[in-house]
């Protein structure tokens, strides 16, 4: 069965949501680099490369179904933050939305009997689950450290140590 144009464009507008995700994530790279925190600098740069890889999942699925892959326009990122903790606030904010938006996905795929876009949806699903929980935990972490400059530098250090399958 070939998919639908309601599913299509809803796929769509995810593979613009995963590469204004992954620029996003860039720009939040960009704003450590420029605080000498290399470490969370380093955590947004692969975060960044793994919303292009989402994307890129999404761009593949709709050409397999014979679909039409659309390239929507993106805004320009939020660059500016009042500290790192607002910038994993903001990724939290976005992991939770991307997470709606699958959902959203899940919603019409099912209502349009798309069962093979039901299962292709699995593998974000879990996805998501790790995607807030690893935004949270920042946000929890950085909430403890608070002004102390030494757990901040701490926290970075952490960060750092990502490797690119998370
Ligand atoms: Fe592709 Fe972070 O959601």
């Amino acid at each position: 069965m070939n998919i639908t144009q309601p599913v299509q464009d809803i796929i769509n507008r995810q593979i613009n949501m995963e590469f204004n995700s992954a620029y996003s994530y860039l720009a939040m790279a960009a704003y450590f680099e420029s605080r000498a925190l290399q470490g969370f600098a380093k955590w947004m740069r692969l975060q960044s490369e793994e919303e292009n890889v989402h994307a890129m999942k999404f761009f593949d699925y709709l050409h397999d179904r014979g679909g039409q892959v659309t390239l929507l326009e993106m805004p320009k990122p939020r660059i500016d933050f009042s500290s790192p903790l607002e910038v994993f606030q903001v990724s939290l904010d976005q992991e939770e939305k991307v997470t709606a938006s699958i959902y959203d996905i899940y919603e019409l795929a099912h209502n349009e009997r798309d069962y093979a876009t039901v299962s292709f949806l699995k593998w974000f699903n879990d996805e998501q689950v790790e995607e807030e929980r690893s935004a949270a935990d920042m946000v929890q972490r950085l909430e403890l450290a608070g002004d102390n400059p030494e757990a901040l530098l701490l926290l970075d250090q952490m960060a750092g140590q990502r490797s690119a399958a998370e």
